[in-house]
């Protein structure tokens, strides 16, 4: 009995683990950008020359802002990903400039579900998956 229920709980510690580890790019991360960002990020010729479409999303997001010297995303470092401070409305104390993102009249932040995905997938190492 004692041995089962100290199975049950590793197998419980080890889902918690998984689920820390387990953000996906393209099933978790990417709507939410093809929801409310590719519209305006699609060409990557306009709007900060990030492009969030498929397939080109990660690397985009992997290059330098052309607002602050800071890359976009860092891996493993979300306070020195330029992306977390448009989200937050940080940027200008980032040392970057420009709106609040998602840009939108009146101002329609993502909800902390969302950010918290993207927080995850950084601390994870923005993993290509
Ligand atoms: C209505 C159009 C619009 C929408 C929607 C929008 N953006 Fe933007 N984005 C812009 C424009 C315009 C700029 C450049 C000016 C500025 O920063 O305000 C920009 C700039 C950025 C930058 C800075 C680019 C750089 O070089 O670092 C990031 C990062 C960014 N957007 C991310 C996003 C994300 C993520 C979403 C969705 C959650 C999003 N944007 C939604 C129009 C938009």
């Amino acid at each position: 009995m004692r041995r089962r229920l100290a199975a049950a709980l590793m197998a419980a510690s080890a889902a918690t683990m998984a689920d820390e580890a387990a953000v996906s790019f393209k099933t978790q991360i990417q709507p939410i950008l093809d929801a409310q960002c590719v519209f305006c990020h699609v060409t990557g010729a306009e709007n900060g020359g990030l492009n969030l479409g498929r397939r080109v999303a990660r690397a985009s997001l992997l290059a330098v802002s052309t607002e602050t010297p800071m890359p976009r995303v860092t891996p493993g470092a979300p306070e020195q990903s330029y992306l977390i401070h448009k989200l937050r409305g940080t940027q200008l104390a980032a040392g970057g400039s420009g709106n609040r993102m998602p840009m939108n009249d009146p101002p329609r932040p993502l909800d902390d579900g969302q950010l918290d995905l993207i927080l995850r997938w950084i601390n994870a190492g923005a993993p290509d998956n």
